[in-house]
């Protein structure tokens, strides 16, 4: 799968923007510096991490630059549990209250869900059925190891990392939510899984934001979903962003154009015509068709639309 947008192409796509409300950013793999950078570049009321943050100092002093620029949250990736140190610069940071896992919190005006970690076979296979986990929740699983076989007096390093049916039962307890992040994909991922595409429609998201695959892709954007889909989906690549929502008026930019500008995209396009709309293009300095019309030269993207129809590559 190829990526859908460069940390480059993306950046330019939100000049001229507003203020985004939030800011996902894809795993840091302890190089905090692009979040930094476009945190003060674009100062989001909110940001969240997703995952395998593996900070080289506690998150806090890393991200000192911006504390006050905007709000922090993440949750944690399987990576996050690979040696102390990158344990202790997580759960042990001052911004530690600000693990999502397993919560709904309301932040920049929505309400995220989010469910860090993975899925591993020793806990729970996700393609079996919940209660045939081996372990309903970290605790049961403490409760059965010796004393000498704990890390720090509970459950291994590791396994704090893995996500037991607790966690995502915990989420269901909510009525609803706007937004899911997680470090796994949903199912339409190869590597993905169907229990997260269960979980965003019973909270009945209209987003879900995830990392760990080291990819940008735009599911509605590649095909890959369709705008009839209960929710968009989104991955975020390590060094990467995606700002939300996708402007400043929370609707799709496509929503902003004149009839006649949708009528004729439609009549290139068919039912295809919003996904080109709201696709960043690459002859249009990474904006979308859309937010380039919005913005003033709706007569570029007409010609560009014209030299389609009439068998241009544009
Ligand atoms: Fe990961």
């Amino acid at each position: 799968m190829n990526s859908l947008f460069s940390s480059d192409l993306h950046a330019r796509s939100e000049y001229n923007q507003s203020k985004p409300k939030l800011m996902f950013f894809g795993d840091p793999h302890g190089d905090l510096d692009p979040v930094i950078a476009a945190v003060e570049r674009l100062r989001p009321e909110a940001t969240v991490l997703l995952g395998d943050i593996q900070a080289r100092r506690p998150l806090h002093v890393e991200l000192r630059p911006i504390l006050d620029l905007t709000e922090i949250w993440f949750i944690h990736g399987n990576h996050d549990t690979d040696s102390d140190a990158d344990y202790d610069n997580l759960w042990g940071s001052e911004l530690a209250d600000r693990n999502l896992h397993g919560r709904i919190v309301e932040i920049a005006g929505y309400k995220v869900a989010a469910l860090g970690g993975i899925f591993r076979s020793k806990i729970w296979d996700p393609r079996q059925p919940i209660e045939k986990a081996a372990f309903q929740s970290s605790d049961a699983m403490r409760r059965t190891m010796k004393r000498e076989e704990r890390w720090r007096d509970g459950i291994s390093r590791k396994h704090r990392s893995s996500i037991f049916p607790a966690d995502y039962q915990q989420l269901l307890r909510h009525p609803s939510a706007d937004i899911l992040v997680t470090h796994e994909a949903p199912a339409v991922h190869p590597h993905g899984w169907q229990v997260i595409n269960e979980l965003a429609e019973k909270l009945g998201v209209e987003l879900v934001v995830h990392g760990h695959h080291h990819q940008n892709i735009d599911y509605l954007g590649e095909g890959l979903m369709t705008a009839a889909a209960p929710f968009r989906a989104f991955g975020v690549d390590m060094g990467s962003h995606l700002a939300w929502p996708l402007h400043s008026q929370g609707r799709l930019e496509s929503d902003g154009l004149p009839q006649d500008l949708l009528d004729l995209a439609t009549q290139v396009f068919g039912a295809e015509a919003r996904t080109w709309l709201d696709k960043p293009h690459e002859l249009l300095d990474g904006q979308t068709p859309a937010a380039f019309a919005v913005g003033g030269d709706s007569e570029k993207v007409r010609l560009m639309l014209n030299a389609i129809q009439h068998g241009g590559v544009v």
